[in-house]
């Protein structure tokens, strides 16, 4: 048996593989190139520009190495997953591609989309790994455009150095204005911001032209906007495929699955109403402690509308569900512990099958951890006189693997136990929430997540001011019933 250590150091040997393959992809690509410029001739540049050609594949390596070592120490996790190499390898190699096709058939290096690379970096990853490939992506274009024939067999002219500062320029400043207005719009708004920058460096890269050819200035002026424009437009459409093919969660997905068409909650609201509803509290109270504790408020509010969809496969089992009669009341409690404790294997078993992004399905598994089920354990223990096995009636786990889980783990029995609470002032809603979070201490529920006390403590705080808001007083409505003449009648319960 391979330990923690091995397996991981196995993984990361064959993501390097992974690399390797991908760098001889790109190698082919970038060939490819060459002969489309010069579908005749192609042979003899590659026999009289060798020492380029080594140069190209060397730099391409080291290239393809920096990206490799900056994963190696900054996130070996994303490093060890083959999905992810390949993932970062396709948005290179895709973006070269467009910047390529854009830059020759258009005719003018400025059409080029600059920013694409960064606009999807910064959804698909984060803004950090998006800085760090835009780089990489700048140099990388500016070595295939110096040692190919892109601008000639000739070789490099100084559009080599305008591309490369476009490349890193508007690539960057992309990668900020995008900022937190992460919608389908704000991402075109981009576009156009980042013209103006654009604009700004091309008049300059260009001055010269003013005086001599004012016509082809413009004509430069309108390319570098349209690049812009471009580089929104394909990342608008480039997305939803990298989000299908890697099982990428962006944004946009997220705003998908939380919506209330979709598939599988209109089944939850249609099938286990109960539960629907629960869930949508619990969203509530999760996507709030997520933003008190600095955490992705998007993903808790997705994670929680999907917490408790294994209860589908049997919604009238659970108590939320049930109007009057209640199956358990005829099934052994062992039965009834099994029904119960299955819901959260079946909701991670349903969102795999679904696709759904790893996190939101790991979430529905983890959320009640390896939890006793209190009721049917009591009640088997008064059945059987206290010969009765806790593992046959607590959750097959695991326990929280990220805060995210421990969020929806603690907001869930908050919200179920505010519920049956009689007083819900909030020094009564603080003795439930704390008893609830000491007891998951107590069962080291959260040993396998890196949640800290503070967190922990922000996380009771919020739940306690939303729960005793959530579950406020009303004042009870006077019993009077109006005519249509808009005279108080008596109530006919009265009468
Ligand atoms: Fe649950
Ligand atoms: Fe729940």
């Amino acid at each position: 048996m391979k330990n923690a250590g091995e397996v991981k150091n196995s993984r990361l040997v064959r993501s390097a593989f992974v690399f390797a393959a991908c760098y001889i992809v790109l190698l082919v690509v970038i060939f490819l190139m060459i002969v489309i410029n010069d579908p005749h001739g192609w042979t003899g540049y590659i026999v009289d520009h060798v020492t380029e050609i080594l140069t190209l594949c060397v730099c391409t390596f080291l290239l393809c190495f920096i990206i490799y070592y900056y994963y190696y120490f900054e996130d070996k996790e994303f490093l060890s997953k083959v999905s992810n190499v390949v993932l970062v390898f396709s948005l290179v190699t895709v973006c070269a591609v467009a910047s390529y096709l854009f830059g020759r058939f258009v005719g003018n290096i400025y059409a080029r989309p600059s920013a694409l690379l960064a606009l999807l970096c910064v959804f698909l990853f984060n803004r950090r790994q998006a800085i760090m490939l835009n780089f990489i992506f700048s140099i990388l274009m500016f070595v295939i455009d110096t040692y190919t024939n892109n601008f000639g067999s000739d070789g490099a002219t100084a559009q080599v150095y305008y591309s490369l500062m476009l490349n890193f320029v508007c690539g960057t400043f992309a990668i900020f204005a995008v900022g937190k207005n992460k919608t389908r719009g704000g991402l075109l708004l981009t576009g156009c911001v980042v013209a103006i920058p654009t604009v700004v460096i091309v008049t300059l890269l260009e001055v010269t032209a003013i005086y001599s050819d004012w016509i082809e200035f413009v004509s430069c002026i309108g390319y570098s906007i349209i690049g812009c424009l471009v580089s929104a437009a394909l990342a608008l459409a480039l997305m939803p495929v990298f989000e299908a093919i890697f099982n990428r969660l962006t944004v946009f997905r997220l705003r998908e699955l939380t919506s209330t068409n979709a598939p599988l909650l209109v089944r939850l609201k249609q099938e286990a109403p109960g539960t629907f509803n629960h869930s949508l509290i619990v969203a509530q109270l999760s996507e709030t402690c997520a933003v008190a504790i600095g955490e992705n408020a998007e993903l808790a509010r997705a994670a929680a509308y999907y917490h408790d969809v294994g209860k589908l496969k049997q919604p009238d089992c659970f108590t939320e569900n049930q109007v009057g009669y209640n199956v358990h009341d005829e099934l052994m409690p062992e039965l009834s512990a099994d029904i119960i404790r299955s819901h959260a294997k079946d909701g991670y078993e349903l969102l795999t099958a679904a696709r759904f992004p790893k996190i939101i399905a790991d979430v529905a598994r983890e959320h009640h951890g390896t939890l006793p089920i209190k009721y049917f354990y009591n009640k088997a223990m008064k059945l059987s006189g206290g010969d009765v096995n806790i593992a046959d009636y607590s959750y097959l786990g695991p326990t929280p693997q990220s805060k995210i889980a421990a969020i929806v783990m603690i907001a869930d029995a908050s919200e179920a136990a505010a519920r049956a609470l009689g007083d819900r002032s909030p020094a009564a809603v603080e003795r439930v929430v704390r008893s609830i979070i000491e007891e998951r201490m107590d069962l080291d529920q959260f040993a396998q997540c890196d949640i800290t006390i503070r967190e922990l403590t922000v996380i009771k705080q919020t739940l306690v001011e939303a729960l005793s808001g959530v579950h406020h007083h009303r004042v009870e409505y006077p019993a009077i019933r109006f005519n249509r003449a808009r005279q108080a009648v008596q109530d006919e319960k009265k009468e």
